[in-house]
């Protein structure tokens, strides 16, 4: 293997090559300390830290600098970074550059919760745009420019737009441009978590990335789609309205102190990954994706839908949930991204010509988690899941207010009119059915009693075995 265009990666492996003894941390010392299972003890050999000619995350000015360079050449930004603390990091730094304390921020409600973590820290004040309907995966989708423009003229004191852009589910909408570029005539940044997307620089077959849309920050989790270890995210600046040097002061204080160059390694390895992925690369991959859709549908029983990106695909089974069915997939030893209500998510491997995949035996079991779920288990009237109203909306406090209220636990059906008192997390996705501050109505409650019925898990605000959910109490009285 040629690791000439993998300066990090190539310079990890001349440094183990010199037989260095670790007087140093981490304590594992080079691997030689640990328990762990001889492939992870091989991978600690490599998990360095700041020594010599091995550079510094936080001030690069040798090989980190010029892996980072790459990066950035690759991905057309005026400067991208590594983070080692996935996209949450990426995502918390782009809020915190740009808005401060009581500003008002635009946020498509369809985010995911590090979005409004990051919100509820700097104390920004959130409008929410509810997107349009996502017909083809049953999901919420992405925002037109027409709710955009209404929310800029409502909230024109707005600091940014932050955007999802594809969602969870690969839907990217055509209009990001569009968007983009009437947030700029007001000369209003513009922020992408495109956490799912860091293959779209390749191209077709894949949807255009923000970047190229002309969004001012981009952030990657390279972990969801690229061959990057878990946690492992790019985060890319190109705007004359943001500086990076803002941007990297945040991720300075956001990310750790001591890096770990194990997840440094495996960023400098995927961005040559997808910078070296052919156009040979992208049909030889849609070729064989078709192959394993049509052996897919020769099953009987699937439904299959694709979505804008094509690493994504979604599954049915007329009669299950999502839920069912990613059960059944599990005892087969498949395993999806998600399920939801009615489909489970798969993410396809972004293969280079020549890569094997076992997609036959995934079909084989695929057909027999099926099989065994039609057998053992009812089928079932799924309940509609209600389609929420286009709204641009603010909530009715934000964190810090909803904590100085006072918050009960009561039943949820009674809940409709009351204000969430923290927020209510269906996981994955991840995408808050509810946040802190907002007023519970039936589309909420509607959703929740739909959710449950179909096994979907949560997190935050709720007691599952009692029935019940944490709301504010002594509204009336602030
Ligand atoms: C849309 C979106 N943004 C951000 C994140 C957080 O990414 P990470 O896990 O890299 O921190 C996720 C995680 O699932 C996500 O789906």
């Amino acid at each position: 293997m040629d690791y000439a265009n993998r300066p990090l990666v190539h310079r990890l492996m001349k440094f183990k090559e010199a037989d260095p003894i670790s007087f140093h941390v981490p304590g594992h010392k080079n691997g030689a300390l640990t328990g762990l299972p001889m492939e992870l003890r091989t991978a600690l050999t490599f998990d360095f830290t700041e020594l010599e000619g091995l550079d510094d995350l936080h001030q690069p000015e040798g090989v980190i600098r010029e892996a980072e360079q790459k990066l950035t050449n690759f991905y057309r930004s005026n400067k991208s970074f590594f983070l080692i603390n996935g996209s949450t990091v990426g995502n918390l730094a782009m809020i915190y550059a740009t808005c401060a304390e009581g500003e008002t921020v635009i946020v498509q409600r369809n985010a995911h919760k590090s979005i409004f973590n990051a919100i509820e820290l700097t104390g920004a004040r959130p409008v929410f745009i509810s997107p349009e309907w996502d017909s083809a995966s049953k999901t919420a989708g992405t925002v037109t420019p027409e709710q955009v423009k209404n929310a800029l003229t409502r909230f024109p004191e707005a600091k940014a737009v932050i955007l999802t852009y594809p969602t969870y589910y690969g839907t990217t909408g055509d209009k990001l441009e569009e968007t983009i570029r009437l947030c700029h005539e007001r000369e209003i940044p513009v922020l992408v978590d495109e956490a799912h997307g860091a293959h779209f620089a390749i191209g077709e077959p894949f949807p255009t990335s923000a970047l190229d849309l002309g969004a001012d920050i981009v952030v990657h989790s390279a972990h969801k789609t690229l061959p990057a270890l878990t946690m492992a995210s790019f985060l890319h600046v190109r705007s004359n309205l943001i500086t990076p040097e803002k941007v990297a002061r945040y991720l300075q204080m956001l990310q750790s102190s001591s890096p770990s160059y194990l997840l440094m390694a495996s960023l400098d390895d995927a961005r040559e990954y997808v910078e070296s992925y052919a156009v040979e690369d992208g049909r030889d991959f849609m070729k064989r994706r078709a192959v394993f859709l049509k052996r897919l549908t020769e099953t009987g029983h699937l439904e299959i839908i694709e979505t804008d990106d094509s690493l994504k695909l979604m599954l049915r089974v007329n009669g299950y949930s999502g839920y069912d069915l990613q059960k059944a997939l599990d005892q087969v030893g498949v395993y999806a991204e998600l399920a939801d209500f009615y489909q489970v998510l798969l993410v396809l491997p972004l293969l280079k010509k020549g890569q094997e995949y076992p997609f036959e035996k995934a079909v084989k079991r695929i057909e027999k988690a099926i099989e065994d779920m039609i057998n053992s288990k009812v089928k079932r009237q799924l309940p509609g899941l209600p389609v929420f109203d286009q709204l641009i909306s603010k909530p009715c406090y934000i964190m810090k207010e909803v904590e100085k209220l006072h918050a009960e636990w009561i039943p949820y059906e009674e809940a409709v009119g009351k204000i969430a008192a923290a927020s209510l997390i269906p996981y994955p996705p991840g995408i808050p059915l509810l946040l802190a501050g907002e007023r519970i109505t039936e589309y909420h409650l509607q959703s929740l009693t739909s959710l449950l019925a179909t096994g979907a898990r949560f997190q935050g605000a709720i007691r599952l075995h009692e029935k019940q959910i944490f709301v504010v109490t002594n509204e009336a009285e602030e």
